[in-house]
């Protein structure tokens, strides 16, 4: 799934087609505040422009302190699934529930020294569990291959879950991740600096 992070910037609404001329899944949109991470990038309007751009499945990061207060304005714009940092700073559990009774996929994202507890704390409040591969707040990172532990575990614990990675995934890390026990690969620069994104997303699709 693309990360619309690493589009280029003067072309989103293209880059939104382009995705979807690609045959992605899905796009992944990173939402920060300044403050849980030291880096902005979107707001609602952006979702909104994806919603009306492009009919694929929105994926909406939030990397924020309080995802309890913004929840709704991503809601109203237009998530598909709205994930959530563990580590932030509200009532996980009732922010996931909220999530859930407007009819939007609820998720959780731990960050790489974030261990599975704190995920199974809330066992049976998310749909999606998010192993970040790099620490959140940039694009174009180094993979962190410990976490490769933690979705084995993950995997071990949840065999249906749907357990995503993000942050350093390109082919050979897509590879590793879905070894490991990933089914949602989310990739950024790999697939945006790609001339060929439609192979690529079949090279990912096919490890
Ligand atoms: C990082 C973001 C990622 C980022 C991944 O904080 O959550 O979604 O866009 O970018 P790459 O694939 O370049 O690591
Ligand atoms: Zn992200």
């Amino acid at each position: 799934m693309p990360s619309l992070l690493a589009s280029d910037k003067g072309h989103m609404a293209d880059e939104c087609r382009r995705c979807a001329l690609a045959g992605a899944d899905g796009i992944h949109i990173d939402i920060m505040d300044g403050h849980f991470v030291p880096n902005l990038s979107m707001g609602p309007e952006f979702v909104s422009m994806t919603r009306d751009t492009v009919s694929l499945h929105r994926s909406v990061h939030l990397m924020v302190t309080r995802p309890d207060l913004l929840a709704e304005l991503f809601i109203d714009a237009g998530s598909d699934t709205l994930l959530l940092q563990v580590e932030s700073d509200c009532d996980i559990s009732a922010t996931l529930a909220h999530i859930r009774r407007q009819g939007i996929r609820p998720g959780l994202v731990l960050n790489p020294d974030t261990p599975l507890g704190a995920a199974e704390e809330h066992e049976g409040e998310f749909d999606e569990l998010l192993c970040m591969t790099v620490h959140p707040g940039f694009g174009g990172q180094a993979f962190l291959p410990h976490v490769l532990d933690k979705i084995r575990q993950a995997r071990a614990k949840w065999p249906t879950l749907d357990i995503s990675v993000d942050g350093g995934i390109d082919g050979d890390t897509a590879a590793r991740c879905s070894d490991a026990g990933a089914s949602t690969l989310i990739s950024g620069t790999f697939l945006f600096s790609a001339t060929d994104m439609v192979g690529m997303i079949h090279e990912m699709r096919s490890r």
